[in-house]
């Protein structure tokens, strides 16, 4: 295992009701007056965000707000919300929503504090200041509920790249998992893909003896493989949602991901696709990954065949490791199936023409170094035959 340190200092309050709570715990963190950032209108009519602002006015905590990010979240917004929050003399930024509405909400709060262009930090630019963001989550997936990176895109020339810092890890997060039962069934799906992929890009690693770590990443795959077909059955299945809602959160936290290296060219590769294509990421993702499989298993086959066995339940054929390798890759892909996922680059709006910008943007696009991934190293033309699997 590698040196590592480790800082997550997210206050989570999980469980039914809890947003009830929310302006009290606005105040414990030392908010008096707040941005609420939310989508494109989810919570409206769900009720959730008339809840959130009786309990902020319950506190006597003055807000003001702004909607509107869409999925994908877009830098104009960003900009106007740094703006309204100048205006306005906000001190505290509450996202109600997605992954799309903190990573959002997560730019505004470090653009704020920053003379020059936030999109700095989204060229490389480490965020050492930003103001208090918390959420109010309403689906299990990108995991930015307790993550210290936002993912933000920017409308001219349509580049989707990623900040972290830790001052961008929400200082409280209130799970509640019934707000996640009004769900359309593909995003509960596109929500779980992301989910395991974040634990995928952990997994594949080059670091020697991360037994506990692997052992982690393993149970938090079985519990999303247990899980998901129960809430496509039931969308109220509030112990399914549940468990997949603090799954989604631990995948992503880096809890599991501490003192190995780590891939992330998947979640790379799949950027290029949301940014150009604006699909759903965690369908990117199932499209995406079980390509990236194919295409370097070769690399360490005994930990695709050890993946496959213990997670998948795939036999294992000491002999022919790469039987047992390529059976659970095979699993994973009729599992994304059978939640309703993509499998093919049409399916997410992708054009085979379109794939030697794709590979070139994933390379070399914002600043990005000529290569993509940790556990293999990938080159434009390795990236560009990864898309070609997707066909
Ligand atoms: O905008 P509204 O109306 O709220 O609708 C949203 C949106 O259309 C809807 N939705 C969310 N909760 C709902 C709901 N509809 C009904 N009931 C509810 N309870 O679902 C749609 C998707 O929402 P979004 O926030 O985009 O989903 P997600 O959480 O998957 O976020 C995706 C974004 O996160 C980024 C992705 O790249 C993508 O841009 N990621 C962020 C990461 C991070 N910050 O650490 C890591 C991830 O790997 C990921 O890259
Ligand atoms: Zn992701």
């Amino acid at each position: 295992m590698n040196n590592f340190t480790f800082y997550s200092p997210t206050y989570f309050v999980f469980g039914k009701d809890e947003e009830n709570n929310t302006g009290k715990y606005v105040r414990r963190f030392g908010g008096t007056k707040v941005l609420i950032h939310f989508g494109g209108g989810s919570v409206v009519r769900s009720g959730l965000l008339d809840r959130v602002k009786a309990s902020l006015e319950a506190e006597g905590i003055a807000w003001a707000e702004l909607g509107g990010v869409k999925p994908n979240p877009r830098s104009g917004l960003v900009y106007e919300g740094i703006e309204l929050c100048r205006k306005e003399n906000v001190d505290f930024i509450l996202a109600v929503g997605g992954g799309s509405t903190i990573d959002s909400a997560k730019a505004i709060a470090a653009g704020v504090l920053y003379d020059g262009d936030f999109w700095d930090y989204y060229c490389g630019k480490p965020v050492e200041k930003a103001l208090p963001v918390a959420t109010v989550l309403t689906i299990a997936a990108a995991g930015s509920e307790g993550s210290d990176g936002s993912v933000i895109t920017k409308e001219e020339g349509m580049l989707k790249r990623a900040a972290s810092g830790d001052v961008m890890r929400p200082v409280f997060s209130i799970l509640n998992p019934a707000l996640t039962q009004t769900l359309p069934a593909f995003q509960t799906a596109a929500g779980i893909t992301d989910i395991m992929a974040h634990l995928f890009e952990r997994y594949f690693t080059n670091t020697k003896d991360v037994e506990v770590t692997d052992r982690v990443i393993e149970g938090l795959l079985m519990t999303m493989i247990h899980e998901a077909p129960r809430v496509i059955a039931d969308p109220d299945d509030y112990q399914a949602r549940a468990n997949i809602m603090w799954a989604g959160m631990m995948a992503h936290n880096d809890c599991c991901g501490v003192g190995r290296e780590q891939d992330w060219a998947s979640h790379n590769i799949e950027h290029e696709l949301s940014a150009l294509y604006d699909c759903a990421h965690g369908a990117g993702l199932a499209v995406v990954f079980p390509a990236w499989m194919e295409y370097n298993m070769e690399h360490d086959v005994m930990r695709f065949a050890q993946v496959a066995n213990r997670v998948w339940g795939c036999p294992m054929d000491f002999a022919h490791p790469e039987v047992t390798a390529k059976a659970g890759i095979t699993a994973f892909r009729n599992f994304l199936r059978s939640i309703g996922m993509p499998q093919t680059l049409a399916e997410v709006g992708g054009k085979e023409e379109d794939i030697p910008y794709l590979a070139h943007t994933a390379c070399y696009g914002n600043g990005n170094s000529g290569t993509q991934g940790g556990f293999v190293v990938l080159q434009e033309e390795d990236v560009a035959n990864i898309y070609r699997l997707m066909l």
